[in-house]
């Protein structure tokens, strides 16, 4: 690396290069600092970002790798930002991890915050022994602080290809669940391990009791927080109804951040993860509906030429926030640091670090 002196680059620089100079300049910077950077890239990632990533995968395996090869001192995370303070939580302690916008957030995350979830843990221990009876869960979509929270009080953290083995896990420990921040998830995974309907209650931060009575707050086995996906709310049951009629034989697959009318119509449902392999390993000529992010569906389109991929619906977008990760970010960050400089450094304050490690480590036990 060169001296530490210099003036980091400005990203305003960037914004003007072609999509060849951004690439071509992204590569070389990359290749300058050799095996001290490792780049992880989520599958919803622009192409022109995934080209450069040295693994990528779903929020798990991204943790797993983060957590495995500590051994790059720069972590190159393009995400959003829960995922890079997963990264910053497993790492080791002198690794760096980079975000390379740090408006890359995640919608569902911001519908939980700290204050509302002790809200909610004091309102639950008026009406019962809370920290004998309740298991916080906590989706990984989250900030590390509420990860802490649920390393604190004996909980864990889930993503979408374990949280069935993790509300097994949390079961077995106490008699209740509670799960947060997105509502299908919990709801998606229960209702597949058959815990009947009046057990499932939901917890609306902004109302007293998150507006449950006495009894029902009682009787629950799976508290759900009112928190969702804006991108995978927007698909429709009439959505799966019309390629049903368009395509005979057509597969649905989606999401479990799908709501449960969607997935109780689709015929598979799992993490990013799952719908690459399965869609990548169904035989030539099979046609498939996709309901996840739709880089990750236009992407599967164009590595599966020999099957029919669609978009599950015509009006979703793609993850606003994970889009912000794009080549001239990219470009920046990298170059900044072939240059001796961290820009957009991911740092989990100690404190929460080791509650939310706590946490993360029980996952990956039951994992
Ligand atoms: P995966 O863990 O399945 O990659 O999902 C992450 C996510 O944010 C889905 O919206
Ligand atoms: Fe968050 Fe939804 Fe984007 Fe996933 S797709 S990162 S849950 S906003």
């Amino acid at each position: 690396m060169k001296s530490l002196e210099t003036v980091p680059l400005s990203l305003t620089d960037y914004q003007p290069l072609s999509a060849g100079e951004l690439f071509a300049r992204t590569a070389a910077a990359k290749r300058a600092l050799g095996d001290r950077v490792m780049v992880l890239g989520h599958n919803y990632q622009r192409d022109e970002v995934i080209e450069h990533a040295d693994f990528r995968g779903d929020s798990l395996l991204l943790a797993k790798l983060a957590a495995e090869r500590s051994e790059r001192p720069y972590v190159i995370f393009c995400g959003v930002h829960f995922m890079a303070e997963t990264a910053d939580i497993l790492s080791r302690s002198k690794q760096t991890v980079i975000l390379p916008d740090m408006a890359a957030g995640c919608s569902m995350a911001d519908m939980a915050a700290i204050e509302q979830v002790d809200q909610c843990w004091e309102s639950l221990e008026r009406i019962l022994p809370v920290e004998e009876t309740v298991t916080p869960v906590v989706y990984v979509n989250s900030a590390a602080v509420l990860k802490a929270f649920c390393g604190e009080h004996g909980g864990i953290t889930c993503t979408s290809s374990n949280a069935r083995a993790v509300i097994e896990w949390a079961w077995a420990r106490r008699e209740k669940i509670l799960f947060f921040p997105d509502e299908h998830l919990g709801r998606n995974t229960a209702n597949r391990m058959g815990l009947p309907r009046d057990q499932m209650i939901v917890w609306d931060p902004f109302l007293p009791n998150g507006g449950n009575s006495v009894e029902a707050i009682r009787k629950a086995r799976l508290i759900l927080w009112k928190g969702h996906c804006s991108v995978h709310q927007m698909f429709q049951p009439a959505h799966v109804d019309y390629f049903r009629k368009q395509h005979s034989d057509i597969k649905v697959i989606v999401h479990p951040e799908c709501h449960e009318d969607v997935v109780n119509k689709a015929d598979l449902v799992g993490s990013t993860e799952f719908i690459i392999k399965t869609v990548s390993a169904a035989p030539a000529g099979t046609a498939w509906a996709v309901g996840t992010e739709l880089n990750l569906v236009n992407r599967l389109k164009r590595n599966q030429p020999d099957k029919r991929v669609f978009f599950l619906s015509s009006t979703v977008c793609q993850c606003a926030t994970m889009f912000r990760i794009d080549a001239p970010h990219l470009c920046w960050a990298m170059e900044n640091l072939a240059e001796g400089h961290v820009v957009n450094h991911i740092v989990v304050p100690d404190d929460d670090k080791a509650w939310a490690k706590i946490a993360l480590d029980r996952m990956m036990a039951v994992s």
